[in-house]
């Protein structure tokens, strides 16, 4: 590494580990996508064998977006922000590098044991013992770095992209312990020390939580540093984030079983999380507000440049997706949404919408800061990239919104005697189109993170050149 590159108070070195990474990952994660996606269109695809089977590659997909890709971009952004907010340097290089490399043992350790086959069956929490144990140790280890950095800061206050980020340290490491707890019976086998419906409850208070501390209060912190950073204006209203922050982390908690509406879960449990998720449309769009807002004054900048197009577009699908989650929520309406493709419409609304579109603006951002250069090499390939992205999302989510209501309506529909109207192999046939559609939005997708794959080698392999001024100053 060139010591050129090393900046004199901060350690720019893990930052730059975890942005690489997420760009990898994101290829990987979304070519496994892809794959699954394909598999839905031509099941033949899966090649008969355990190994690719849609079972074993769809936690593969959702382990290697979430917490790869999502991880890695977390993790580096966060180590950037809290230094450059602070003032001062990660609390230990050593711990930091120990995050890094323990992060990505992790998501090798899934990528060979989910095909494999292991798995505890909860979802987004399918790694078993040994491995979980390797993750806790790393988060607290994170969560120490990360803590013990905003304690030796040389400001006076903490900026609220910190307390975003702090509360989803904290939170995901709760969370994690709490829901994987278990009775290891085999070196890759545990059975979980929850029962029945108590299980269920624990799973989607993990569960959601899952999607509100790690794909959004997480990437609210990435929010909250990097659009004024990059529309070089100051956050629209200061008292709103602080607002936002607080009234976001209570309400969250509480949500979680509007994902078990209709189960063996008490009804007034299923009643009170149906109401604090239509609550939780006022602090997200509070949010989403206070970033759209930071854009005052610097509207025009959006036609010529594309990283905060990502960004704003992201707080875009942020909203339209905390919208129609809380619509989700209510009873009646998940009635017929639950268990068709309007939850995974939904899902990717968020996932590619929001947290992959935020990711990318600010890794845009961020990469050329890194490595020493004023921009990223090509502006125009972050144009294209950006325009693959935002098809690519609204050919996904445009499609699963069509087979969800569409097989919703027809399970349901039931002739004059009672019978059901359709079997569920035509409600499977129907869907085939959209399935289609949603591939092609993938490829889209992925097409985009090669081209940024490439900008971003060019843009690293060029820093030679220019790597005897110091690095730009984003503070
Ligand atoms: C190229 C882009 C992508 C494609 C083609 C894709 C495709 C898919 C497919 C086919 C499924 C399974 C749907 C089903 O079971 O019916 C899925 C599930 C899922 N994906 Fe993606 N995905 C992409 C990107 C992402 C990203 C970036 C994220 C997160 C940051 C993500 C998060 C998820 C999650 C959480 C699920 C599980 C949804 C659920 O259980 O309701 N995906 N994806
Ligand atoms: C106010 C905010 C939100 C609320 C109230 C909400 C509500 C919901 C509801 C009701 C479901 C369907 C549960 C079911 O029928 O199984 C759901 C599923 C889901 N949502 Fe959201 N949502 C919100 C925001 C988001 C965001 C921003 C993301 C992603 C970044 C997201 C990711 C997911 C995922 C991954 C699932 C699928 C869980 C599964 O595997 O079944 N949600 N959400």
């Amino acid at each position: 590494m060139n010591t050129t590159l090393e900046h004199p108070t901060y350690n720019y070195k893990v930052v730059r580990q975890f942005a690489i990474m997420t760009v990898v990952w994101g290829i990987i994660g979304m070519t496994l996508g892809v794959i699954i996606a394909s598999e839905l269109v031509w099941p033949q695809l899966n090649l008969g064998l355990p190994w690719t089977s849609f079972g074993r590659l769809r936690p593969l997909h959702t382990n290697a977006v979430i917490f790869a890709f999502g991880g890695s971009a977390l993790m580096g952004t966060s180590y950037y922000v809290v230094q450059r907010t602070c003032q001062t340097r990660l609390f230990s290089d050593k711990l930091a590098a120990f995050t890094f490399w323990g992060w990505q043992a992790v998501i090798v350790a899934a990528v060979v044991s989910l095909p494999l086959g292991y798995t505890t069956t909860k979802e987004y929490a399918e790694l078993e013992w040994p491995i979980n144990i390797l993750i806790a140790v790393v988060w607290v280890t994170y969560a120490a770095v990360f803590l013990m950095t905003i304690k030796q800061r040389k400001t006076s206050h903490i900026y609220v992209a910190n307390w975003f980020y702090a509360a989803f340290i904290l939170t995901i490491a709760v969370l994690h312990i709490v829901n994987n707890a278990a009775i290891p019976v085999t070196p890759m086998y545990s059975t979980s020390i929850y029962a029945g419906a108590v299980d269920a409850m624990v799973q989607w208070w993990y569960g959601h939580n899952a999607v509100g501390f790690f794909l959004t209060a997480g990437f609210l912190g990435m929010m909250y540093y990097f659009v004024p950073k990059q529309a070089e204006r100051p956050v629209y209203s200061y008292r709103l984030s602080i607002v936002h922050f607080w009234a976001l982390i209570m309400v969250y908690m509480w949500a979680g079983p509007h994902h078990l509406h209709y189960t063996a879960l008490p009804n007034w449990t299923q009643s009170l999380g149906m109401v604090l998720s239509i609550i939780l449309l006022a602090p997200s769009w509070g949010g989403m507000i206070n970033g759209m807002m930071t854009l005052s004054g610097a509207w025009h900048k959006l036609r010529t440049d594309p990283i905060l197009r990502f960004l704003v577009v992201a707080l875009s699908f942020y909203g339209m997706s905390t919208f129609e989650g809380p619509m989700m929520a209510v009873k009646t309406v998940n009635a017929l949404s639950h268990y068709t493709d309007w939850t995974i419409g939904h899902v990717h609304a968020g996932a590619l919408g929001w947290v992959a579109m935020i990711t990318i603006g600010s890794m845009y951002h961020l990469i050329p800061r890194l490595f020493g250069r004023v921009q990223m090499h090509s502006v125009n390939l972050i144009a294209v990239h950006f325009w693959l992205a935002t098809i690519g999302t609204v050919l996904y989510i445009a499609s699963m919104w069509v087979n969800g209501i569409m097989q919703g309506l027809m399970w349901r529909a039931i002739n004059p005697d009672g019978t059901l109207m359709y079997t569920f192999v035509e409600a499977v046939e129907a869907s085939a189109p959209g399935y289609f559609v949603r591939l092609i939005g993938g490829l889209f997708w992925v097409t985009g993170m090669l081209i940024m794959a490439y900008n971003v080698y060019m843009t690293v392999k060029r820093r030679e050149a220019v790597s005897e001024q110091p690095a730009p100053q984003a503070a």
